[in-house]
Order: C-alpha cells, then sequence, then structure tokens
C-alpha cells in the first residue's frame, strides 16, 4: 500500500472544525492504511493531550492514582525496563511513572506519531525524577526495535484502542518484547454505559482484549474495572497479563524493527549490519520504523 502524502493545513483545518479526520480521510483515499489514518489523526491533535491534563488536573490525577496503586500493589520489586507503548504526550506517562515506588531505570515510550513524540518530551523535563530515564522512538507498535523478552513492564493506555485490523499482531508483538508482565489499560466494552458502548461502536473501538490474549498464550491474572476513567464514555479496563518464559535478557540495544537482529548506533542514525540499512534520528528521536529505512550498505 503506498503512503498518501496529505496537505497538513487542510486537515489542521478540519480539525479545528471538529470533521471527523478518520472519515474524510477514508473517503478520500480509499487504500489508506490503518497505521497511517492513526498516525496522521493523533499527530494532527499534538498539543492537545498536554492542554487537557493542564486543564483537568483533578480528573488526570485521580486516574493515575488508580493506576500507581495497581502498579505498586504487584508482586516485582522493581521494574528495570518499562515500555509504555502509544504514549502519546507522555502526560499519563509522566504522572505514573514519577509516582510509582517501585524502582524503574529505564523508561521506554513510542509512537508512531513522531510529533507527539517531541512535544511530549518537552513536556516531560518538569518531572525531575524520572526525566533522565525517558529513551524515546518512533515505531509502530506491531513492529517494535527491542529484543525478545527484553521488558520487565510493558503498559499500553489507550493506545491498542484505535487499532481495530491490527488487534491481534500488536499484542503478539508487545508479548514479544515482554519479559512477564503487561498491564493493558485499554476500553472495555462490558464495563461502558449504553451511550459508551454506542459510541464504541461508532468509532470502531477495540472492544475486548480477552480473546487476543489467550490466542497469544498469555495468562490474564486480573481484568480490573477503572473507577475514575479519563472519559466517562470510554470506560478503561486494566488486563493484568503474565507470559510463562524461559529467556530472560538484561542488556538492551535496540534493534532492526520486529526482529532481534542489533542496531549500531552511529553520530545522527541507527545502522543495521545485517540489512546495510540506517534509521534517521530527527531531534533525538530515533525513527525505528521499517519504511523509514534507507539502504546504505557502503557504510556497513
Ligand atoms: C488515545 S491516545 C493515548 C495516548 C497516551 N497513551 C495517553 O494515555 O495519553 C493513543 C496514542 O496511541 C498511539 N498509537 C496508536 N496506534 C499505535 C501503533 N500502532 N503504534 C504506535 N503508537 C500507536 C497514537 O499515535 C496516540 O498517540
Amino acid at each position: 500500500m503506498d503512503k498518501k502524502f496529505i496537505e497538513i493545513a487542510l486537515l489542521n483545518k478540519l480539525f479545528d472544525k471538529k470533521i471527523n479526520l478518520t472519515k474524510f480521510l477514508n473517503k478520500k483515499y480509499k487504500d489508506i492504511s490503518e497505521e497511517q489514518i492513526i498516525e496522521t489523526i493523533y499527530d494532527v491533535q499534538t498539543g492537545s493531550y498536554i492542554k487537557w491534563a493542564m486543564k483537568n488536573l483533578k480528573i488526570q490525577r485521580n486516574y493515575c492514582e488508580e493506576i500507581v496503586e495497581i502498579i505498586d500493589s504487584m508482586k516485582e520489586k522493581s521494574f528495570v525496563n518499562y515500555l509504555d507503548a502509544g504514549v502519546g504526550e507522555l502526560t499519563t506517562l509522566c504522572d505514573i511513572t514519577s509516582k510509582i515506588k517501585k524502582k524503574v531505570s529505564t523508561i521506554y515510550v513510542c509512537d508512531l506519531s513522531w510529533s507527539r513524540l517531541f512535544t511530549g518530551l518537552k513536556f516531560s523535563k518538569k518531572y525531575k525524577n524520572i526525566k533522565n530515564k525517558i529513551k524515546p522512538f518512533c515505531s509502530d507498535m506491531k513492529c517494535l526495535p527491542l529484543p525478545d523478552s527484553s521488558i520487565d513492564l510493558v503498559t499500553t493506555h489507550h493506545s491498542i484502542e484505535p487499532n481495530f485490523m491490527n488487534v491481534d499482531l500488536i499484542v503478539k508483538e508487545l508479548f514479544r518484547v515482554a519479559k512477564k508482565n503487561l498491564l493493558f489499560f485499554e476500553p472495555c466494552y462490558e464495563f461502558n454505559s449504553a451511550a459508551g458502548k454506542k459510541r464504541m461502536n461508532i468509532h470502531k473501538f477495540v472492544k475486548d482484549l480477552e480473546p487476543y490474549i489467550k490466542k497469544n498464550g498469555g495468562s490474564l491474572i486480573k481484568k480490573i474495572k477503572i473507577e475514575n476513567p479519563f472519559n466517562p464514555l470510554n470506560a478503561t479496563a486494566c488486563y493484568m497479563i503474565e507470559l510463562k518464559k524461559k529467556s530472560q535478557r538484561k542488556k538492551i540495544k535496540f534493534t532492526f524493527p520486529g526482529e532481534n537482529f542489533s542496531l549500531i548506533k552511529k553520530n545522527n542514525f541507527y545502522l543495521s549490519n545485517h540489512f546495510g540499512v540506517s534509521f534517521p534520528i530527527l531531534k533525538d528521536i530515533p525513527i525505528l520504523r521499517k519504511e523509514n529505512a534507507i539502504l546504505s550498505s557502503i557504510i556497513c
């Protein structure tokens, strides 16, 4: 599927007029991919989550306090490597990881939208106790640039939600990089009100993750209803998942997306000796997506 190049000024105007951008893009570009729609509609919203969080401090705090309690109640003493996939503007991530009592050494954060990551990283600078632990990368959750079984805790907050066509691939990939523990905070049809259910149907949100967790070999330890969701029309469930795995890695290097081949960091790019390709780094954020790889075998 060819990537579409979309007139962003027009899209910004439509966004300001509250036009449904998913509908618009699907109509205008018949064979546009789900991934490009998600990247585009979130990229044009950049800044809106930070604004919302600043205006709605109490709602933000109540949601995050519930999540902090869940993480701190887990039996593991520390999570050396933590990954939040689909982190957006880092508003939820910063609030949670700056408050959890468990020791966390490195916080990997990724998103499809570079603009949101860039803006979120600036926002994260005020969280003094975590800002130096954050390691961002731009990538797709279906294809992560991390080795198998390398992350102690993998979380998502409403980021699997819009991937209606690709839930299975995403769950499979998040299970690949996790060592054992995952917490998905995602919408849940069963916990939603009638109006919320209707909204989920209209937006084609992913309704329930249980079948995908089972299919990919995960054990659902608990499914907890979050009492203080961000949006009362979008009920959140916490899917607490455990995997049974033998090998557990300690050191992490970025890898070719979806594989275990390590990348080598050069001045302003990451190099894959195995495939002879390079990945750019834009304003300190590595762009680790297959479609952004540049064939550059002469460097190897
Ligand atoms: C509803 S927002 C939630 C953002 C953040 N987790 C939070 O709690 O504020 C969903 C985010 O997930 C990202 N996302 C959705 N699908 C993704 C994918 N396949 N790979 C990477 N990021 C994705 C979007 O770009 C967007 O920033």
